[in-house]
């Protein structure tokens, strides 16, 4: 800590996958913190400048103008840096995850960094504690487009991935309707539903399946009929990667391993198949992907994201850390990083959303509050 209790010189990263909004995040908190009479550092690819040598930059006003409408991270991302579980050797593929946190520990006081500012979510924000335990000052910045932390209102990112999802979906109807087709659409937020519910309700989807609500398929092929009955010639079905059936897994690409997160992928496929030759209809499936993290963010996200990086700098000069900044309504407020990490926020399945996505019709695949 700095002789006038605050930090003199700081080292930011973006940790985990990308977010539409870190750039504005950078841009704050560089700005700033550069008024403040703070030096800032930004380590590149996550923790991996931390890690590996000459990939530290120095972050001054002219490294950050002209960013705030770009999407990704001038720092770039990595979500395979652990520092606590980093692969390392087996050039055929045989890497072992190592804990590298002591050589960050001497990264940091070598270069006289008193202080990690990490932009990052759930796993970041556990690392953000880890590091805390080893007496490192920390201060975390809610990101990712799942608005899973449950100690924010909203995480930046979310609200140009929903916008995204949206435009997917408005996108899908004209098509869907040209060909009488059920269209399936498999949207990110892993285990939580918050784009794929929002996304469904704002884009006007017929089906909308969730992680936090286990589906009963016969449940979506009654409504995929009784809407054929009706006369509607297709069905927009929108389902979160996250979603699974009662009586079946989940859909996964890749398992977890130490250090790494399962990775979802295939639960539009796993729907598809289960629907084809059952509802008189061509089923088609679409996977966003990381059309959802890309592009540039939108305004709120801008916004939300300077929010924080201000934040984060006036955090510093006060010499705080243990926390994440959250939004609480209309406030920037500070929260107890032991909170930030606390459960993920998942989607209420007795909530108000989800009634208002069966107040207008939407079949959620289970009866209310039918979740195990
Ligand atoms: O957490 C953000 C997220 O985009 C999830 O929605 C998704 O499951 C995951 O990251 C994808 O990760 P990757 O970029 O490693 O494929």
């Amino acid at each position: 800590m700095g002789d006038d209790a605050g930090f003199r010189r700081v080292c930011l990263l973006t940790g985990g996958g990308d977010a539409p909004g870190l750039n504005a995040v950078i841009r704050a908190f560089v700005k700033t913190a550069e008024q403040l009479g703070i030096e800032v550092y930004g380590s590149e690819d996550g923790f991996e400048g931390l890690i590996q040598s000459g990939r530290l930059v120095r972050l001054k006003r002219k490294s950050v103008r002209g960013i705030l409408p770009k999407g990704g991270s001038i720092l770039g991302c990595s979500n395979r840096a652990n520092p606590f579980a980093y692969p390392m050797g087996g050039e055929d593929g045989s890497a072992q995850p190592v804990d590298v946190s002591e050589a960050v520990m001497m990264r940091l006081a070598r270069h006289g960094i008193e202080a990690l500012v990490l932009a990052g979510g759930d796993g970041t924000m556990h690392h953000a504690q880890a590091f805390m335990g080893l007496g490192v000052p920390v201060i975390g910045v809610p990101k990712t487009i799942d608005n899973d932390l449950s100690a924010t209102d909203y995480t930046f990112g979310f609200d140009t991935a929903l916008s995204t999802a949206t435009w997917a979906i408005d996108a899908l109807h004209s098509t869907a309707e040209s060909h009488d087709r059920v269209m399936i659409v498999e949207l990110m937020g892993r285990y939580a539903g918050w784009i794929a519910l929002c996304a469904g309700i704002a884009g006007g989807a017929d089906v909308v399946l969730i992680p936090e609500l286990p589906y009963d398929i016969e449940r979506v092929i009654g409504h995929i009929r009784a809407r054929s009955e009706r006369g509607a010639s297709f069905s927009i079905v929108v389902v979160g990667e996250g979603a699974r059936p009662i009586a079946g897994p989940r859909a996964t690409l890749e398992a977890e391993r130490e250090g790494q997160l399962e990775r979802l992928g295939g639960a539009g496929q796993a729907l598809a198949d289960a629907l084809q030759g059952r509802i008189g209809h061509e089923v088609r499936v679409t996977v966003l992907g990381h059309l959802q993290r890309g592009g540039s963010p939108s305004a709120f996200d801008r916004l939300l994201g300077t929010r924080f990086g201000v934040a984060a700098a006036h955090c510093c000069k006060r010499g705080q850390s243990g926390l994440m900044l959250a939004l609480r309504g209309e406030q920037i407020v500070e929260v107890p990083l032991d909170d930030a990490v606390l459960e993920p926020k998942l989607v209420p399945i007795d909530g108000e959303l989800m009634s208002a996505a069966r107040g207008v019709g939407i079949e959620l695949g289970a009866a209310h509050g039918a979740a195990e």
